[in-house]
């Protein structure tokens, strides 16, 4: 089994965030567990001064693998989360008014935003879900990423540091509420894709995480193993359009878990976890076709899986994929 490797830590404020160094002791939510081939594709990317995109479907770790890599660095990282209502300015900065009333466009009266801070220092920008970002912000990043400068009307041109770059996220195009980026943009990054982790890797961090969250004196090596080959199960199974991701293997641990604290026993316990975490997180092929409503569909098809998994739990899983 993969073991847990480095710990990373993030953090994020409304527009953007300045990360150093943890010094706050390991969590499970900090370790990374595996991506050694992708780590170090990443790493060879900044070590080329090239910009990378680390493409994968929700949930797989793509943040998570960015976070971990950044602080491997112990370089400066200015993190931005993409959405639709994000703006040039708070990407490059702007300017403070009462300053510029009483002294003019003055260097002094503008306030670096996260891409200009991370040019003048050398950082890496890392930007979490690039393809939420609007378009018109994602145009300014263009001379910044492949001149390594940009134009800022009244102040000038900003030169980046050579060790500048920036690290990106995505879900691929497929998927709901995702938007495609310009050509010019995709041109001026590596990709690296984010596929799902191992079978014993995905236990190790579910593992570490009930373990973490809860005083279990016994089970967590069970909730671990049952949560993440549910999850499993629903990816590529026939009935399933999109299946879960690690993150929905970790709700499912956590709720089991919980459940059992309370008193609840095991299959129970999975049960409810499952009709809880995973209807937001997977999408059926077939949608309430027939007389039964999707949601009706969806509860007996989990049950159904989460009676198998329980089932065949001690059967490897390759073995249970051929019956
Ligand atoms: N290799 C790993 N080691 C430890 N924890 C991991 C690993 N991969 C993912 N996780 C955990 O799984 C959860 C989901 O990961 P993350 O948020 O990075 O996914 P994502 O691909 O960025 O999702 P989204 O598409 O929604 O942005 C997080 O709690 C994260 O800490
Ligand atoms: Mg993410």
């Amino acid at each position: 089994m993969a073991k847990p490797k480095k710990k990373s830590n993030a953090k994020s404020k409304p527009t953007h965030s300045k990360k150093t160094a943890s010094k706050s002791g390991p969590s499970a939510a900090a370790l990374l567990v595996g991506r050694d081939d992708e780590l170090r594709k990443i790493l060879g990317c900044i070590g080329a001064r090239r910009s990378v995109l680390l493409e994968g479907p929700v949930g797989v770790g793509k943040t998570h693998l960015a976070i971990a890599a950044t602080t491997k660095l112990g370089r400066p990282v200015f993190r931005i989360d993409g959405d639709s209502r994000y703006t040039e300015q708070k990407l490059t900065g702007w300017f403070d008014p009462p300053t510029v009333m009483k002294r003019g466009f003055v260097k002094e009266a503008f306030t670096d935003g996260p891409l200009v801070e991370a040019m003048r220092s050398g950082g890496i920008l890392f930007i979490n879900e690039l393809n939420r970002l609007p378009e018109g912000v994602q145009n300014v990043l263009l001379p910044a990423l492949d001149e390594k400068k940009i134009a800022l009307p009244r102040l000038g041109e900003v030169r980046a540091k050579p060790e500048f770059m920036v690290i990106a996220t995505q879900n691929p195009k497929e998927f709901v509420a995702t938007s495609h980026l310009s050509e010019a943009i995709l041109d001026r990054f590596e990709l690296i894709t984010i596929g799902y982790q191992s079978e014993s890797e995905e236990f190790a961090i579910v593992h570490a995480r009930v373990l973490e969250g809860f005083d279990l004196e016994s089970g967590a090596d069970l909730i671990a193993r049952a949560a993440v080959r549910l999850a499993r199960a629903t990816r590529g199974h026939p009935r399933i359009r999109r299946g879960a991701s690690i993150r929905a293997a970790l709700a499912v641990a956590e709720l089991t878990a919980v459940f059992l604290r309370e008193g609840a026993e095991f299959r129970q316990a999975f049960h409810d976890a499952a009709r809880m975490a995973l209807p937001t997180r997977i999408e059926l092929e077939r949608e309430g076709a027939g007389d039964r409503s999707l949601a009706e569909d969806m509860e007996s098809l989990l049950d159904e899986l989460a009676d198998d998994t329980l089932g065949n739990l001690d059967r490897p899983e390759s073995e249970k994929k051929k019956d």
